[in-house]
């Protein structure tokens, strides 16, 4: 039987991971629209891995026997300054995200919810991987400036990321 407080933080995250998936996905128009077929593809995976991030918090919330709530989902931004900028700005939210989970991990200790505990710790492992990867891209970027070769060679690196769940 899962509790009341956990049912609604993890619909809660489910929600957040739509955003997520939609987040990137704006991310990845906004790639297209500067000819970075690369990094749009690259935003397209990482779209796609947060959507089975949500699929992941519905099917537990489904076995639990818990009420899934859909919620409306706020629409993403649609204009970064620059790659970098789009970059950094998924690395700050990846950071975000990642202190998400820890605050549902307190309350399923709090509440003693051991399946929720276990369940999370799958989350808690890929956000150390998902802070990782964005933070590798936004040191590149970095590192490249105002080279526009190396933009160049980055974005055909960035194209050969494939989607997991
Ligand atoms: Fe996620
Ligand atoms: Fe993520």
């Amino acid at each position: 039987m899962i509790g009341k407080k956990v049912t609604a933080a993890l619909n809660l995250q489910m929600n957040r991971e739509f955003y997520n998936a939609r987040l990137y996905l704006s991310m990845a128009v906004y790639f297209h629209s500067i000819n970075m077929e690369g990094a749009a593809g690259w935003m397209e995976s990482q779209s796609k891995e947060e959507t089975g991030h949500a699929m992941r918090l519905y099917k537990h919330l489904q076995e639990r026997g818990a009420r899934i709530l859909l919620a409306a989902v706020e629409a993403p931004p649609t204009k970064w300054d620059s790659p970098l900028a789009a970059f950094e700005a998924a690395y700050e939210h990846e950071c975000k995200v990642t202190r998400e989970f820890d605050e549902h991990l307190e309350l399923a200790r709090a509440e003693k919810d051991n399946a929720t505990i276990s369940f999370l710790q799958w989350f808690v492992n890929e956000q150390v991987e998902e802070e990782a990867s964005v933070d590798a891209v936004v040191r590149k970027i970095k590192m490249i400036g105002d080279h526009k070769g190396g933009l160049f060679m980055l974005d055909r690196a960035l194209s050969e990321r494939k989607a997991k769940d």
